[in-house]
């Protein structure tokens, strides 16, 4: 789970451009992040801000729908949406949907940004659901998804292949948990490449799409601009 916490600070600090560890927190510290993964890149711009309204997609147990929560502030909302909810997310900002993201309940041009963190290999249909945030999403808004970096650089995989094996479901194994995370190797080859994942954006309506590379090609990063 840490590493997993890890890559949720390191995407939410390059693209909302804040450090967790520096937020209320509910969950364990991230300080141990090393702080090169830190720095924004200076190119980047935040994909939300003070009075938004952002749909965190496939929230899980909401911990990057608490972090939008603080980025937003209490003029702005966050909608944190998942297929079956377990429990109420605890924000006086938040409020916790529930239902299908191939579908989703919204109307047209409604949000101003919309998050998706490794949930969109959860969602039978990945194109639909990509198509649905296009639709939600206001004209020049960005949606970005955040998952493994599908990488075409055989090198990158075996150590991607090796960091799952002997990182993430030995840990997991180690505390009751492997058979949830025994099915990620094969998630993330059956996943899209970045060019693939730019090309789908467009497929769908938005107007440009630009896929980042995360921890030197491990993670990867779809921003894409309604
Ligand atoms: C691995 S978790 C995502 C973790 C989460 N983003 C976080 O930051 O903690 C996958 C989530 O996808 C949701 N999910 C799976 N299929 C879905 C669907 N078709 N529509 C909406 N949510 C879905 C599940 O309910 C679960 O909350």
């Amino acid at each position: 789970m840490l590493f997993y916490y890890c890559f949720i600070s390191v995407f939410f600090i390059r693209f909302f451009g804040q450090d967790p560890s520096t937020a209320p927190r509910r969950r364990p510290s991230t300080r141990w992040i090393p702080t090169a993964l830190l720095q924004p890149p200076p190119s980047s711009s935040p994909l939300a801000k003070k009075g938004d309204s952002v749909l965190d997609l496939c929230c899980g147990s909401g911990d990057l729908a608490f972090l939008l929560s603080e980025k937003v502030g209490p003029n702005g909302q966050i909608a944190a949406y998942r297929q079956r909810r377990r429990s109420k997310l605890c924000c006086k900002n938040t409020k916790c949907v529930e239902g299908n993201a191939v579908e989703l309940p919204f109307f047209e041009s409604y949000f101003d940004a919309i998050t998706i963190g490794y949930g969109l290999t959860n969602v039978v249909d990945g194109s639909k659901a990509m198509e649905e945030m296009c639709r939600v999403l206001k004209k020049g808004s960005k949606v970005s998804v955040l998952y493994f970096n599908k990488s075409t650089q055989p090198l990158i995989t075996l150590i991607q292949d090796l960091m799952v094996d002997y990182v993430i479901v030995h840990v997991a194994s180690g505390h009751g948990l492997g058979s949830e995370y025994g099915y990620l190797k094969n998630s993330i080859k059956e996943y899209l490449t970045g060019d693939e994942l730019e090309k789908l954006a467009l497929e769908v309506g938005f107007s440009s799409a630009k896929h980042f590379e995360v921890g030197e090609g491990i993670m990867g990063n779809l921003v894409a601009t309604r």
